[in-house]
């Protein structure tokens, strides 16, 4: 087999988080008075909270303090997470979830490797909590993507060297962290064209071609 284990990101590749991003972010903009609409949103796939704070706050005429920021970023999340709410196994779709049992038939090991600090709760409500052989995602990194840590942590996690690895991203800067650290990356959806990606996928399912 091409590879022994897959690390896939969990925002925009297992499950589609965007709009809750969207709308709980918009929303904090609005009340600031700063501009934001979905081409910006989109500036912010795979980076961490505080980062993509700081992309919104370009468009701000004030300046603010590192407190006010942390409450930003706190009141955000607080709404992000009130959305995920409506997040249930329904959201996990019949492809994906196909797909990633017949990977583990086939004996690979399955990681996250994600920037969000709300991956153990995505995971449980789409029914995943307890399915990947190993989870690391923004709770236990100190550099977010493009940084190569998450996907770094998860492969040692599952025992594996980069090199039997291939990551799996919707961001660009999830590509440049999964090139940076030295894996294969397969990409998909807003990143599809990057070039530096091995792969490019059309649909989740392309991964069983790959991967065999
Ligand atoms: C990434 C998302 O997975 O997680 C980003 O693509 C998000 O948009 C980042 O900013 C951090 O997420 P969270 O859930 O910790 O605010
Ligand atoms: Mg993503």
């Amino acid at each position: 087999m091409r590879y022994q284990g897959i690390i896939f990101d969990l925002d925009g590749v297992i499950c589609s988080t965007d709009e809750y991003h969207y709308q709980a972010w918009k929303a904090l903009s609005d009340r600031l008075g700063i501009p934001f609409d979905r081409e910006r949103n989109n500036l912010l796939r795979g980076v961490s909270r505080m980062e993509s704070l700081s992309i919104i706050l370009e468009k701000s005429e004030k300046t603010y303090t590192a407190e006010e920021k942390a409450a930003f970023t706190d009141e955000k999340n607080e709404l992000y997470r009130k959305l995920l709410c409506q997040m249930s196994t329904a959201d996990l779709s019949a492809e994906v979830r196909a797909t990633l049992e017949a990977l583990r038939g086939r004996g690979l090991k399955l990681a996250i490797g994600s920037s969000s600090r709300n991956t153990p709760f995505i995971l449980e409500r789409i029914g995943l909590a307890d399915f990947f052989d190993a989870v690391a995602d923004g709770n236990c990194i100190t550099h977010s993507k493009p940084h190569p840590e998450v996907f770094l942590k998860a492969a040692d996690m599952i025992s594996l060297s980069p090199s039997h690895c291939l990551v799996v991203e919707d961001a660009h800067a999830g590509v440049e962290a999964a090139c940076a650290g030295g894996f294969d990356c397969a990409a998909m959806g807003d990143a599809r064209e990057d070039a530096r990606a091995r792969w490019h996928l059309n649909t989740f399912a392309d991964l069983l071609t790959i991967a065999e």
